[in-house]
């Protein structure tokens, strides 16, 4: 079998989002985001949005894992790793702490000014999300978050803040995390900013799944942050021409259960809507056919589409494809057809995979067979893996030692199909392995699901001083970056 080999400059690394770690929720000026408004949840028990912070009721992000504050020994740890790159989110509420503030919170800007430079002092480039599943709370109670066009000049007077203050320090921007969501009524809280008044009004929290959801709005609301991404690619091109850019997309790729050509049609629709049709918007600067036939099946109105934003998103296309992969769901025409978990959505049970802890099926040549396709629908765009990882429970043992070997099993082997994918053609340039350090899951709100190479001490139930260890998987990593993915290739069977 022909070498496989990564590419000389390749950006091995890890991602995490602000409200995940940063904690401080409330510090040097930050205001609430949607994030903080989410309260604790199980595998089984929902997570429940809130519409005022209430008294004995615990919100994972207010505290995280307190990296506000550890921010240097977590960064150290990730040099010691060997990162070429860490992505992050800026918390926009640090910055604009009402979202629509005439001038910027200082010592917001400092904190990330700070942390990049930990990053450039070990090698490690920056890779920001503008905005990962958080926006100001005040731009949902005062303006209904994106379902105002309002709300785009926020996003984009704090777009061009962050790409001026940081224009030296970091190369790599992504507009917003998971775009894609918003096409699912799960996804119309926490990036768009989108709750109806009635909810706003409830007097208990409500399990996300319950908030009331108006189609016709939402996809309203997606369409700004479309245009709202568009002017900051335009704008972050101009203050500095070698800015990249880049679209960020939950990637589920479906199967047609069976050969069925009802599966195999009711697959293709799942596809367009969820994988393709914000992408296709980002990288091709206009909107789907299939997309708008698809939006008028469902009753939602597009006389929103203005001509003069067609223009707009035409000149602002993104220069980097980047998406999550965590999963692939089967798609059945069969009501009786078991049900699965997933990332922000389920679907149904594929019978040659199997599952993790949490219900997620593990398809390592699912990445493969992805990577190809994006390859092949945006030739000549590079392409950027920035999440993948594997939620696992983690023991730690009487030495203190951690064996997460499910976990390097599971990245072993989506780095491999990686490799087969380039060695396909694929133009990937990078790979961020999801929670590096253990995290606030988005899903559950538990830490008790951890993705980490480092382990943080710190519970569900608030106990645990936050002390980082490191799990096996740490050495482990270590060796994938200083052979460049080698260590893991070369036992290729
Ligand atoms: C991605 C999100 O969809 O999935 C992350 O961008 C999230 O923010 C990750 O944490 C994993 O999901 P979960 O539910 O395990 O946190």
């Amino acid at each position: 079998m022909q070498k496989i080999t990564f590419p000389k400059e390749f950006l091995w690394g890890g991602a995490v989002a602000a409200n995940q770690v940063e904690g401080a929720y409330l510090e040097d000026g930050k205001g609430l985001s949607t994030a903080d408004m989410i309260t604790g949840g199980t595998k089984d028990k929902p997570r429940k949005f809130s519409p005022v912070i209430m008294e004995n009721t615990y919100y994972p992000s207010h505290n995280a894992i307190d990296f506000y504050h550890r921010y240097k020994e977590d960064i150290q740890l990730m040099g010691e790793m060997g990162f070429k790159v860490f992505r992050t989110s800026i918390s926009w509420a640090r910055i604009f702490p009402n979202g629509d503030d005439s001038e910027p919170n200082e010592k917001g800007l400092q904190f990330y000014d700070d942390l990049f430079d930990e990053c450039l002092k070990y090698g490690i480039q920056p890779l920001v999300t503008l905005s990962h599943y958080e926006i100001p709370w005040n731009l949902v109670v005062k303006y209904k978050g994106f379902a105002s066009r309002q709300v785009i000049d926020f996003y984009v007077r704090y777009a061009e803040t962050c790409f001026k203050r940081y224009k030296d320090k970091v190369k790599y921007w992504l507009t917003f995390n998971e775009i894609n969501v918003a096409t699912l009524a799960e996804g119309a809280l926490n990036g768009l900013g989108l709750v109806q008044e009635q909810d706003l009004q409830s007097k208990e929290p409500i399990p996300i799944s319950n908030l009331k959801d108006v189609p016709q709005e939402r996809f309203e609301a997606l369409h700004h942050q479309f245009l709202a991404s568009a002017h900051a690619v335009m704008i972050g091109h101009q203050i500095n021409p070698n800015f990249v850019i880049g679209c960020m997309i939950n990637r589920i790729t479906w199967y047609p259960l069976t050969c069925n050509p009802s599966d195999v049609l009711a697959c293709q629709l799942q596809s367009r809507m969820f994988n393709d049709f914000c992408g296709d918007v980002m990288v091709r600067g206009e909107y789907p056919n299939y997309a708008l036939k698809e939006l008028e099946k469902l009753g939602v109105d597009t006389s929103y589409i203005l001509s003069e934003d067609k223009k707009l998103l035409q000149e602002g296309k993104v220069d980097l494809y980047t998406f999550s992969y965590y999963l692939t769901n089967c798609v059945s025409t069969d009501p009786h057809a078991e049900r699965v978990g997933g990332n922000v959505t389920g679907g149904v049970r594929n019978p040659y995979l199997s599952l993790s802890e949490w219900g997620w099926h593990i398809d390592p040549q699912g990445l493969r067979y992805t990577l190809n396709l994006i390859a092949e629908r945006y030739p000549n765009l590079p392409i950027m893996v920035v999440e993948n990882g594997f939620g696992a429970i983690d023991h730690v043992e009487k030495d203190g030692s951690i064996k997460d070997s499910d976990r390097i099993a599971y990245l072993e082997s989506h780095i491999k199909e990686m490799g087969k994918a380039i060695s396909d053609g694929v133009p990937l340039i990078g790979y961020t392995t999801w929670g590096p350090i253990d995290l606030v899951s988005v899903g559950t709100g538990e830490l008790y699901k951890r993705y980490g190479f480092i382990y943080v001490n710190r519970h569900d139930n608030g106990s645990g001083d936050f002390t980082r260890m490191k799990k096996a998987s740490f050495n482990w990593y270590q060796q994938v970056i200083s052979s460049n993915g080698q260590s893991v290739m070369d036992d290729l069977k």
